[in-house]
Formats: C-alpha cells, structure tokens, sequence
C-alpha cells in the first residue's frame, strides 16, 4: 500500500497536533519532516513524534523527495506565500485558514495552485465534526425544509496575551476566529453570503484597538436566495470554549453544539457541575482527525478535496466585507469591498 510522505510547516500548538494525527492516526500517511522557524521546537517535536528529519526552511523540507504534500500551519501572515512556494514544488497542499490576510493573496495563491496542478483543501475542520456532518446530512435531506437563518456563536475562553496582537502574525478576529463561521455560512445555508453589516468592539480591552483589532464582533448576513445570519465573536468569554449553531429552516430548525465536555453531570449538596470544553483542540479532536484523513484518502486517489481553496476564498471574501463594514460603518456587499 502506498503511503503518502506529509511535512509539517509551523509546530505550535495546531501543527503539532496535525504532526501527531498525521504520525499516529493516519495509517495511509507517513510523517516524514517537521518545520518550523523555532529550530528548536522543529526538532523537538520531531524526536518526541519519533521522527528523523527537521528543518528551518521550508523549503529544505520540500526538497526532501520522500515529500508529497505539505500542512501548513504557520501563522495566518504565512499562508498565501507558503502555498505558492509548495506548489511551485508540486506538493499537494492542506492548509490551515485563512487562505490568505487579503484578496489578491488569495488569487495568487489560487492561480499558483491551478497552474501547478496540485491539490489545496483548507482547514475548515468542522465541516468534519460528527455534529456538524450530522446536520448537514439532514439539512441536504430537506428535513428542516429551506433554512431561512444562520445564528453562530463563537468565543474562545481566553483571550490572547497582548503579544499575540503585537506581533501581528495572525489575521484580526474577523479572519482569524469568524472566518470558520464564515464557512458554515455559506455550507450549511448552501448559499452565498452577498452582504455584511458589522459592529464590533474593543470594550474592556481597549488597547487592542491600536493593533486594529477587536475583542467582540456581530455580523449580520443577508443570502443569494433572501435567507439572513447573524454571527456573534468573542476572544474572551472566561468559562469555556462555546461554539454553537443554529440553522433556522421553514419545516424545522437544527442546533448543533454544546457548552458541555462531556455528557457527565456531578451532583452533589452543593449543587450540579458539568466540565465544559475549553479548547478547540479538544472540541474538535475527531474533527482534526478527519479532515486530514480525508486529505490524503483524496490525494492517494486522485479526487479533489472536500474543502477546496474556493471555499477558502470565498469565507474570506466574507471576511473582507465584514470588516470593511466594521470600518466604515455601512453594510458593504461581499466582493465590493477595495481590499
Ligand atoms: N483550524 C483550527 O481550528 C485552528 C486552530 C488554531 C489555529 N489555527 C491556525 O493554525 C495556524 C497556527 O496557529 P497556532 O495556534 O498553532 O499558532 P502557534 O503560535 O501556536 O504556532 C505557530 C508556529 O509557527 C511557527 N512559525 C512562525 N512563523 C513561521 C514561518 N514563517 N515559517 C514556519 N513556521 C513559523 C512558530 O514558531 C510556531 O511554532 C494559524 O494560521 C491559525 O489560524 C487553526
């Protein structure tokens, strides 16, 4: 059987992660190089993964002939530029989102893909949570009828330290966090997103603000089709990771999420407790399983990938619009924002 070669670029707590599943989980796959910029950690990772090869460069690694395809979870900042270095080397490409920080990245990340003939699925892993495929199954089933409104909450239990913001390496909060909401909304509605309409805030940290970004946005959506969305962000909520959908239909409505850890309830004179989920790499371990098991089913047999760079471009497009509406304090229509 063969078995597809995979480098990891960027080992932080998300592409080690994929590192592992990859190394452990992934049985058609084998991990052949970790990289990452932090030397160190690159090779830290590769002796605790019981793996040979680390590198510095990317593109050392992708000189590696054992590679076939390439992770990239280096900071959002990264992206664009990494899936053009790998494809102009013919690697196959699975790479966490964004796509890219802006439109014309994006493009020419896209066109190095096309002409180089390789594959690219973006990581908007919970296409592949059992809850989410769940409902979308039904939702294709027409059992909730035609959805009319998308409601997401997304907040993160801890806020970034004030580093995070200063280093610039990630997109603000609209493409960093919002874009998987992005995602969903145009997936489980099957429907495109035409406009946004944004407030956000820097309330109780103002000093984000000159990093220009935002602790907490909502962004409402209007649909091809007439359907409508509302999308509520949140860097710090302090009691969990909460990530929840609601898919609002004509014959029924689809909730999809849970504060809750596990099912366990601990009951005592004091009262009731319930351990919730606090990371998303916890929430979504299957969920990152099986997007990169899919990934290299689809590589190994030659079929396009489930989440293509389309779809990356058009959560961004997204992004793009909500942000331009944030800044001018208008709606702005996807694809008319100058950015
Ligand atoms: N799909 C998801 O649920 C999800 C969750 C978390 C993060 N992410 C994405 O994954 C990416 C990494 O996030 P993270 O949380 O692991 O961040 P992190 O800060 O923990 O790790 C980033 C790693 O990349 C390395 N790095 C920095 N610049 C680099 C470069 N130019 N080339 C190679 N390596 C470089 C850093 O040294 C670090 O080890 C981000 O794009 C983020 O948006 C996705």
């Amino acid at each position: 059987m063969r078995k597809l070669g995979v480098g990891v670029l960027g080992v932080g707590d998300m592409g080690r992660r994929h590192a592992e599943n990859i190394r452990r989980l992934v049985p058609r796959a084998c991990l052949v190089a970790v990289t990452d910029v932090a030397v160190a950690r690159a090779k830290q990772v590769a002796t605790e993964l019981e793996i040979e090869h680390s590198f510095g460069s990317f593109e050392d690694m992708l000189a590696h002939k054992d590679i076939d395809c390439v992770v990239i979870a280096a900071p959002d900042k990264f992206h664009a530029q990494a899936i053009r270095t790998a494809a102009a080397a013919g690697k196959h490409i699975l790479s966490e989102k964004p796509l890219a920080l802006n439109l014309a990245d994006a493009h020419s990340a896209l066109d190095a893909v096309a002409q180089a003939g390789v594959r690219l699925q973006i990581g908007f892993m919970r296409r592949y949570d059992p809850a989410y495929a769940a409902a979308m199954k039904r939702i294709e089933g027409g059992e909730i009828g035609e959805p009319v409104i998308f409601k997401a909450i997304g907040r993160d239990k801890d806020a970034p330290p004030i580093s995070a913001y200063q280093s610039q390496l990630n997109g603000m909060l609209l493409y960093n966090n919002t874009i998987h909401d992005f995602d969903l909304s145009r997936w489980l509605m099957r429907d495109e997103v035409t406009e946004a309409q944004t407030y956000a805030t820097v309330a109780v940290r103002p000093e984000v603000a000159k990093y220009g970004d935002v602790v907490g946005s909502v962004v409402n959506l209007k649909y091809r089709r007439g359907a409508i969305g509302n999308i509520e962000s949140f860097v710090q909520s302090t009691y969990g990771y909460d990530i929840r959908t609601e898919i609002v239909g004509s014959a029924g409505s689809i909730l999809v999420g849970s504060i809750q850890q596990s099912s366990a309830t601990f009951l005592t004179k004091n009262g009731g407790m319930q351990t919730l989920a606090d990371h998303f790499l916890t929430r979504f371990t299957d969920a990152y399983v099986a997007e990169v098991q899919d990934f290299v089913d689809n590589v190994l047999n030659d079929r396009p990938p489930r989440v293509t760079g389309e779809d990356g471009l058009r959560a961004l497009e997204i992004a793009v619009a909500a942000e331009t509406s944030y800044r001018e304090a208008k709606p702005c229509g996807v694809n008319q924002a100058a950015r």
